[in-house]
């Protein structure tokens, strides 16, 4: 059996660990050979591939980003691009694909299953938002990296007597900034799925002030104002349709100082918060993701995606993965209010 692997989307620390234990158990226990296909679905699209066994995957499993490259290209968009991928699969005696990646890549994988092609998913992305997985990894690195940030940024705020506010990804779900602003003792947290109320945000941001203390903003990417609108960056659409986000935290800093009159600045985490080597957990949940999808691959039951469901790993349908958004519910947002202000 001869088993391609690609890794799509941006990239998040713990894709190498999968990687690695697909490759380690898949030569061990079942003699598979592997075809490591490069940068997302352009991989499969264009032939480009580049070698993957033992060798390669040595020493990877505490490296950042992905030896095999990423992408965000959407071969579905591409006219004969399901075809194509097809064909080369043929030609380089591919039996099966392991997809590793989010959202949109395995909304490809899902589509290309109903083609017949023999796919398994494996969930990644720091936003934490896939269905049917309790958690992706990269999520615990992003959100640990966040907490170090806002943990800095107290003591700086407090010094000047600031206001700070730190902007985290998190385009559609506010996973990274409840969970970093909770563990960071963030003031004020704010999330795409609630639009806030921006004399709210300044209640909160006097009232820090009246205990001595000051404020913390940890603010999603994709928050927005209840009376306003998305804020994005002047950059064109990704192939998926997504527009670039970012400027909400200078947005906001710049709204709370001319209305509080405190001084207000604001921190973009932006990519640091993807980069560099994963936490323990997200190297084992990673790790557990590709003997999981391995093992799926030798059963033969493709057209699934491996998934974490309490501390279990399961295999689930694709499409239950990528049909719905998993986002913050109400409740969990209300659990954080309590230390607003
Ligand atoms: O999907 C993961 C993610 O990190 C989002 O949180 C963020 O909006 C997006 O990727 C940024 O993508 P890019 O690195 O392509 O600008």
């Amino acid at each position: 059996m001869r088993v391609g692997v690609l890794t799509g989307g941006g990239d998040c620390p713990g894709l190498n660990a999968v990687i690695r234990a697909v490759v380690r158990k898949g030569v061990k226990d079942y003699g598979y050979e592997f075809v490591g296909f490069r940068d997302g679905w352009k991989g499969p699209l264009e032939g480009l591939t580049m070698p993957l066994g033992i060798e390669q995957v040595r020493g990877i499993l505490p490296r950042g980003g992905t030896i095999l490259g990423s992408s965000r290209t959407n071969p579905i968009k591409i006219e004969g691009g399901v075809a194509r991928i097809e064909e080369n699969l043929a030609a380089l005696g591919v039996d099966a694909l392991i997809a590793i990646g989010g959202e949109d890549t395995l909304g490809v994988a899902t589509q290309l299953d109903s083609h017949g092609v023999k796919v398994i998913g494996c969930p990644k992305t720091i936003d934490n938002d896939l269905s049917a997985t309790d958690y992706t990894f990269g999520f615990d690195t992003s959100v640990n990296i966040a907490m170090e940030a806002i943990d800095r940024l107290h003591t700086t705020a407090e010094s000047h007597h600031r206001v700070l506010v730190i902007e985290v990804m998190g385009r559609h779900a506010g996973w990274i900034a409840l969970h970093a602003g909770l563990a960071g003792g963030a003031n004020v947290i704010l999330i795409p799925e609630v639009p806030f109320d921006l004399d709210e945000v300044c209640g909160w941001v006097e009232s820090r002030f009246e205990s001595h203390y000051a404020p913390i903003i940890c603010v999603a990417e994709g928050a927005l104002p209840a009376d306003g609108d998305l804020i994005t960056k002047d950059a064109p659409l990704d192939a998926f349709g997504h527009v670039r986000l970012s400027g909400i935290g200078e947005w906001l800093a710049s709204a709370i100082e001319d209305r509080t009159g405190k001084e207000s600045r604001a921190a973009v985490l932006g990519h640091i918060q993807r980069g560099g080597t994963p936490t323990a957990f997200d190297r084992v949940l990673a790790t557990r993701f590709g003997l999981a999808a391995i093992d799926a691959v030798h059963a033969g039951d493709f057209g699934k995606m491996v998934a974490l469901q309490g501390t279990d790993i399961v295999r689930v349908p694709l499409e239950a993965a990528t049909g719905v958004l998993k986002t913050v519910p109400p409740e969990r947002y209300e659990e954080a209010k309590a230390f607003f202000g």
